[in-house]
């Protein structure tokens, strides 16, 4: 495994292999490196010949009130963790050669970025969707594994890759879930003893509104109210909890066909989100 920090150098060893007619899959993360990471680095290796995963915390998708500055880094196991996966290379590069001096091209995708999560945090999908652009010019890749704990981002970057005709197809994977059930993410180690205890019940409350849905019930906002009710105890403040179709992300009234759910909410400090797929 090769760790290289240059977009040049990144961009000339992936032009030899495909040169070679080998097939690049790519696995785009901010670091810190969990089971859900690895999980889509398992399936970059099975189904392409040389894997990539990109290290690079972009500041572009921080609010000015964000985590930026605290969000967790540890380049050194997830370096290890990479080498044991069996990834081909690491692009870690700095933010300066990513936005250098000067740099003044944004790629934004309307409509879809402008619910759920993009109504709190507004300038975040842009920032998502620059970075991911210019990722995905720099490593050229066959396939990019994203995770469905981040639906909307996942649904976000296939329009994008589909409107800007980019030749990457995206594979999103299921969300990879500890024993009780919370969402792996990088921010659960945020979380105190206390506040993780609480955290599954975020699922929970999913699940249980996802087994309504399958028997019948397509009230949304008796589904919102009834998540709501279980979550508010352990949530610190609820930023959202909708139910809005697959394709366009627009709320649901009458919940039928393919429907998200999806949450998001602050244990404590820790602003966390999850969602199910459900279809009625
Ligand atoms: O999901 C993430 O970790 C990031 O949003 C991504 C896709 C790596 C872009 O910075």
């Amino acid at each position: 495994m090769r760790i290289l920090r240059s977009i040049g150098l990144m961009k000339r060893e992936l032009s030899a292999h495909r040169r070679k007619g080998r097939t690049v899959g790519f696995v785009p993360t901010m670091g810190c490196l969990h089971e859900g990471h690895l999980s889509l680095v398992r399936r970059a290796r099975k189904e392409t010949d040389i894997s990539v995963v990109s290290i690079f915390v972009n500041p572009a998708q921080f609010g000015p009130k964000e985590d930026y500055l605290r969000y967790p880094r540890d380049m050194k196991r997830d370096a290890s963790l990479c080498r044991k996966a069996g990834v081909s290379y690491i692009f870690y590069p700095d933010a300066k050669s990513m936005y250098p001096a000067g740099y003044s091209t944004y790629v934004r995708v309307r409509g879809l970025t402008e619910n759920l999560c993009g109504r709190s945090r507004p300038s975040h999908f842009e920032g998502v969707t620059t970075v991911v652009a210019k990722l995905l010019n720099i490593i050229r890749p066959d396939r990019m594994y994203l995770g469905q704990k981040d639906a909307q981002q996942a649904i976000v970057l296939k329009r994008m890759s589909g409107d800007l005709d980019m030749d990457t197809d995206i594979v999103i994977m299921p969300t990879v879930r500890e024993k009780d059930g919370l969402a792996m993410s990088s921010r659960n180690r945020y979380l105190s003893a206390d506040e993780r205890s609480a955290a599954p019940t975020i699922y929970r409350a999913l699940q249980e509104a996802g087994v309504l849905i399958k028997s019948g019930n397509g009230d949304a906002a008796g589904i919102i109210s009834g998540i709501r009710s279980k979550i508010r105890p352990i949530a610190a403040k609820i930023d959202y909890v909708s139910v809005v179709d697959t394709k366009e992300l627009k709320d649901m009234k009458n919940i039928k066909g393919e429907a998200l759910i999806a949450v998001a909410a602050w244990v404590g400090k820790t602003r966390l989100i999850d969602n199910i797929i459900v279809r009625r």
